[in-house]
């Protein structure tokens, strides 16, 4: 085994006759943001669902510390340490943003003290609410209904409860989607902060924002790998040329 933090080996899942992910072997170290790219319905999603416990895998293996949680359901890959966002279903609308990120926060403290300790004198969980408002810069937010807030700003709190959860990888599939020039350069800028004591997988369609912060990228077309690289390795890969990027990686990345 490597020392990778997290890593698979020959992953695969079907869907009926569908092979969504097939024999997937990627890895991601700590201090790094590896970023999978690569066209819709490429398997992307799909493998953050098997990294995540949320999906089993038809064959082959997830390994986290060295340690083979292929059939850990989701629950116990998160207390594990390792999060991903579940969009925005998981925040409760008439909460506030703090309340919201206060509950994160709780949730991972729940221990035994909890029945010894009221909520109201939990300093820890008082202190990692705001921390995490903090860094992902809604403490100005942080009264408002979460209901009441835009779209953007639900998607930075829906960081912010990952954060909450003190992950030491993080999954995040999209993170930019729907977000505004200004929300999305903070939400990037966040996202590179976080990379050097965390292990970070990044999906992404801003090939932009991809290549400004992925020390690793992997492109994946139709379940496969077809090219696991650094970004320079990446931009002048003909076979990721011909396969994806095309001229829209000459535009984007400014070649
Ligand atoms: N639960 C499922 N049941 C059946 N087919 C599925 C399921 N989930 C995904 N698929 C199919 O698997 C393939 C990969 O889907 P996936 O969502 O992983 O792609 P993606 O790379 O995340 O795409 P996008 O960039 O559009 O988000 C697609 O053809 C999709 O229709
Ligand atoms: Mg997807």
């Amino acid at each position: 085994m490597n020392a990778s933090i997290l890593s698979t080996k020959d992953l695969s899942i079907n869907f009926g006759g569908l092979r969504a992910v097939h024999n997937l072997s990627v890895s991601v170290d700590m201090g790094e943001v590896h970023a999978i790219i690569g066209p819709n319905g490429a398997g992307k999603t799909t493998m953050i669902n098997l990294l995540s416990g949320d999906l089993l895998p038809s064959s082959g293996q997830v390994f986290h510390r060295g340690q083979d949680i292929t059939s850990l359901p989701a629950h116990r890959v998160a207390k594990r340490g390792i999060g991903r966002s579940y969009q925005i279903t998981n925040i409760f609308p008439e909460f506030t943003c703090r309340e919201n990120c206060w509950l994160a926060a709780r949730s991972r403290r729940e221990t035994a003290m909890r029945f010894f300790l009221p909520s109201g004198r939990d300093r820890g969980t008082a202190a990692l609410t705001e921390k995490t408002l903090e860094m992902t810069g809604l403490s100005a937010q942080a009264d408002v209904p979460a209901q009441a807030m835009s779209y953007g700003e639900q998607r930075q709190l829906e960081i912010a409860m990952l954060l909450a959860l003190e992950p030491e990888v993080l999954l995040l599939d999209e993170p930019l989607a729907g977000l505004g020039p200004n929300e999305s350069v903070a939400v990037i800028d966040l996202i590179r902060r976080l990379a050097p004591d965390h292990a970070i997988v990044l999906i992404e369609h801003d090939m932009d924002a991809v290549f400004s912060i992925a020390d690793r990228l992997t492109v994946m077309v139709n379940g496969e790998m077809l090219e696991s690289g650094e970004p320079a390795q990446i931009r002048a890969s003909d076979k990721v040329r011909q396969a994806y990027l095309g001229d829209e990686l000459e535009l984007e990345v400014g070649q």
